[in-house]
């Protein structure tokens, strides 16, 4: 049975039992920051196990795309060396949200693979195991599937843990989870290997085909166990390694999908042998590759797109050690699309950008593979013992991009090691350096260890009357004098501290007597740092002052603020969800904006951006800030940011007509779209590979960006005697004119040196044999003197002849010798000495040779000494 035929039979067969058909997810989860890339079928059910989300049907089937590759359980550097591990599989699962349990789930599952009607496998080569109390399991298997007692394992919590056990399922540290039971398939005794539960487990010969998880429980962050709303099933059927079974072939790279993969990447790379390793890994790696590209991921130097960036890299590496010497990977997209588009349409509608990314970072990869490769190959060449040194590794990855697992690669192909250690310690040296060198004299980690919290009032207020509680000089708690540098901690504050990208509040603290000027203001822990300098008086805990931001300031910046959200929305419209945001600055000034986006925006959309943004401007609307919980901002629809840590609460920002802009944020906002007033972006580059950098300008800021290019504009339109509107046509038709003057001057020039060349002709003097033309032609250039020489040496015979011309002090030298001539004298030995006497440089062919220099004085003696020179040579 084909993997494609299997995939459809399996839907099918649970469809029948009134299950509905369910879309792959995509690998980048949604709104779900604890989880890399979708790893299981039941990811997307999450919130429906919780009975926090009802999706109308109780029982579900789906063939999930999955990626395990990076995170806690990262099999990278397995993959292609064994049979059966993938960086991306497909999970065939059914489910029931507190509909069917135990009974019916284990029933549904030994009929799909042992019904003649279905798979039909023979039931004395599957083997089964429990969680060790679950005495129902046991019994439904024994009893009411007739299992023999001697094929059913039982397994406790063989991790360590209560409920660290094989045959206990949890998604990650929390979340739905319950004991399972596991289905394995016996692969024969002439592989190694043995049951679950014994010391050979790990072999290839009993493999784990079906995992079926009662799931009962919500493991929270403190670890209890939480009953769940239903008892409920999940399970999960890895695609290809059931194929493998019913396809009678042991190895997953030797199932139909594969073989074709296999087929065309061998190809694609001249011909090598469908068994190697290598290529094991090219065909295993276009699949994540493709889907995460797919699913919106761009090779980056964080978080997934570092993951991606990896696999990549590997798979360049791989195709390097099989002889491609150009980019070849991206090429795959097309046997990948043509065998599981079908399935997975999304794979057709982004194969052009699937293919687009893969080349550009293949082409980035090779230009500094063989580098690091040879650099690498020194090294193990000199190596004393076994082990790679960390420094080595360090600069294959920080210079040459080799990710550390790539090293690994290496180093395990000729049976090295890594030393990890010393690799961590130049890491972390290398931190040390950034930080030495970050432009901040001051230190702002001296807020380290403050104990409590500040309150922040500046959402509502711009000042306040307010306690002193920390005053530190130079990292002491001490009384701050005039003149000092100090950092100062206050119980409650109006000053914004920096983050999410907007910069800190700057301002005044006064008190009678004494005033400290604020210059930026920082969060250490829970506490607002103000920092900067006493300028009269003293400042120690305890005292009150006056605090108060600069609000004009902070009003520029609110503006930049909403602007950037706006941006960021309008960015998702014309360019696609694949937009994330990368990294954001958000000043009085400017707003600057990174997110991930594979090519240049073209003018046409950055107008489009503008307009955008422009219109949620014009339109006016209020800003919505709400105070809510994770879920319900969830359903708002704003979106989380992978790897970002939100407390219980979280602040929502809705802004613009029909929610356009929903995004968590802690930022200070304008409180209407209008007050932006204008968006004008200044900008648009690319800053990394797969990353777009936009800044804009807004409010007054926009109208001096506007008011700048007016002026640019008439000054253009002055020089060029034209107005605004006739700027273009002027500079246009001058520009015309200019090329037309340039053409004249040409053919002026070419005039010029024939009938210079002329006279010279009547000037050449007669040595040994060959005419001798040795003079300046004044105002002509390098072309110039080239093409009368040339014409001299036609005319004269066999003749050398050499022309210098001066500009701006600096001497032009051209030597010609008639190829009849070049046995006595050479242009080149000419050159050489004529360069040499006006303090240059010069040489060439014998018949032709060129030179210059940076004494004009010495010109005419130098050319009198031609003849000289030639008659030495010729004598
Ligand atoms: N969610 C279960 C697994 O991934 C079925 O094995």
């Amino acid at each position: 049975m084909k993997t494609a035929v299997l995939r459809q039979t399996f839907l099918e067969y649970f469809q029948q039992r009134g299950h509905e058909i369910v879309p792959s997810s995509s690998l980048v989860p949604h709104d779900d920051p604890t989880l890399l890339f979708t790893n299981a079928g039941m990811n997307q059910f999450k919130d429906v196990f919780l009975g926090r989300e009802d999706r109308g049907y109780s029982r579900a089937t789906s063939s999930q795309r999955c990626v395990r590759a990076g995170g806690k359980h990262n099999d990278l550097e397995n993959v292609g060396y064994t049979a059966r591990h993938h960086t991306f599989f497909e999970m065939l699962g059914n489910f029931s949200f507190g509909d069917y349990f135990k009974k019916e789930a284990i029933e549904y599952a030994w009929t799909f693979l042992t019904g003649q009607d279905w798979l039909g496998l023979p039931k004395d080569k599957l083997l089964v195991t429990v969680y060790a109390s679950d005495d129902e399991a046991y019994q439904i298997w024994n009893e009411q599937m007739g299992v023999p007692a001697d094929r059913i394992v039982r397994i406790g919590d063989n991790k360590g843990a209560p409920y660290a056990s094989d045959n206990f399922w949890q998604m990650g540290d929390t979340g739905p989870c319950g004991p399972c039971t596991e289905i394995f398939y016996d692969h024969g005794p002439e592989i190694p290997g043995g049951p679950p539960g014994t010391p050979e487990e790990d072999g290839d010969r009993f493999i784990e085909i079906w995992n079926v998880v009662f799931m009962q429980f919500n493991r929270t962050a403190d670890g209890d166990m939480q009953p769940l709303p239903k008892p409920s099933v999940d399970t999960g059927m890895g695609l290809e390694r059931i194929t493998a079974v019913l396809q009678g072939v042991h190895s997953n790279y030797e199932i139909d999908l594969f073989q074709n993969l296999l087929k065309s990447a061998s190809e694609i790379l001249s011909g090598v042998d469908t068994k190697e390793a290598s290529l094991r890994v090219v065909a295993d790696h276009i699949r994540s590759c493709a889907f995460l590209i797919a699913d919106g991921v761009m090779p980056s130097n964080e978080g997934r797109g570092f993951v991606l960036r990896r696999i990549i890299r590997r798979a360049a590496r791989h195709g390097n050690k099989l002889g491609a010497r150009e980019p070849f990977f991206y090429k795959l997209t097309g046997a990948l699309v043509d065998l599981m588009g079908e399935a997975y349409p999304e794979l057709v509608r982004t194969r052009a950008q699937i293919e687009k990314v893969l080349l550009q970072e293949e082409e980035q990869f090779a230009r500094t593979l063989d580098k690091g490769l040879r650099l690498l190959e020194q090294d193990i060449a000199e190596l004393q013992g076994h082990e790679i040194p960390g420094q080595t590794i360090f600069t294959l990855y920080d210079t040459y991009g080799f990710p550390v697992d790539l090293t690994n690669d290496i180093a395990r192909e000729r049976g090295l090691s890594l030393d990890y250690e010393g690799y961590e310690k130049a890491m972390e040296a290398q931190r040390e350096r950034a930080r030495a060198a970050s432009k901040f004299g001051i230190d702002y980690n001296v807020g380290a260890g403050l104990e409590g919290s500040t309150e922040f009032t500046g959402y509502e207020q711009i000042d306040g009357h307010e306690t002193i509680r920390t005053v530190l000089v130079n990292g002491d708690a001490k009384t701050a004098q005039a003149g000092d540098e100090a950092v100062v901690v206050l119980e409650r504050t109006p000053f914004y501290a920096e983050s999410g990208g907007q910069v800190g509040d700057v301002g005044l603290l006064t008190w009678s007597g004494g005033r400290f000027q604020v210059n930026d203001t920082r969060k250490e822990g829970k506490n607002h740092l103000h920092i900067g300098t006493v300028i009269e008086g003293e400042l120690f805990p305890g005292l009150e002052v006056d605090a108060r931001i600069d609000h004009a300031r902070r009003q520029s910046i609110a503006l930049n603020h909403s602007a950037t959200h706006l941006l960021h929305a309008a960015l998702r419209n014309i360019l696609g969800d694949h937009v994330t945001q990368k990294g954001s600055l958000v000043d009085a000034e400017r707003l600057r904006f990174d997110f991930s986006h594979f090519e240049p925006v073209t003018p046409e959309q950055l107008k489009a951006i503008e307009e955008q943004v422009n219109d949620q401007i014009l339109a006016n609307a209020p800003v919505g800030i709400e105070i809510t919980d994770m879920e319900q901002a969830k359903t708002k629809g704003a979106v989380a940011l992978f790897g970002e840590k939100y407390g219980d609460e979280v602040r929502v920002l809705s802004m613009g007509k029909d929610d356009f802009s929903v995004e968590l944020c802690g930022g200070t906002h304008v409180s209407r779209t209008g007050d932006i007033g204008a968006f004008r972006v200044t900008s648009e580059s690319g800053i990394s590979s797969g990353v777009r950098r936009i800044e804009a300008v807004t409010g007054k800021g926009a109208l001096a960006w506007m008011d700048e290019t007016e002026t640019r504009l008439r000054t253009v339109a002055g020089l060029v005697r034209g107005s605004r509107d006739s700027v273009i046509e002027k500079v246009e038709s001058t520009l015309e004119r200019n090329r037309q003057l340039e053409k004249e001057l040409e053919q002026l020039k070419a005039k010029l040196a024939s009938s210079a060349g002329s006279d010279l002709a009547g000037s050449a003097v007669d040595v040994n044999g060959l005419k001798v033309v040795a003079s300046e032609l004044e105002g002509a250039d390098r072309k110039a003197l080239m093409d009368t020489a040339d014409q001299l040496k036609n005319k004269l015979g066999s003749a050398v002849v050499v022309l210098a011309s001066t500009e701006d002090g600096k001497v032009t030298l051209v030597a010609g010798v008639t190829k009849d001539a070049t046995g006595r004298v050479r242009a080149g030995d000419l050159m050489k000495k004529l360069a040499e006497a006006v303090d240059g440089k010069g040489g060439g062919r014998p018949d032709m040779a060129q030179g210059g220099g940076s004494n004009p004085a010495k010109l005419s003696e130098a050319l009198q000494q031609v003849a000289t020179w030639v008659h030495d040579a010729t004598s």
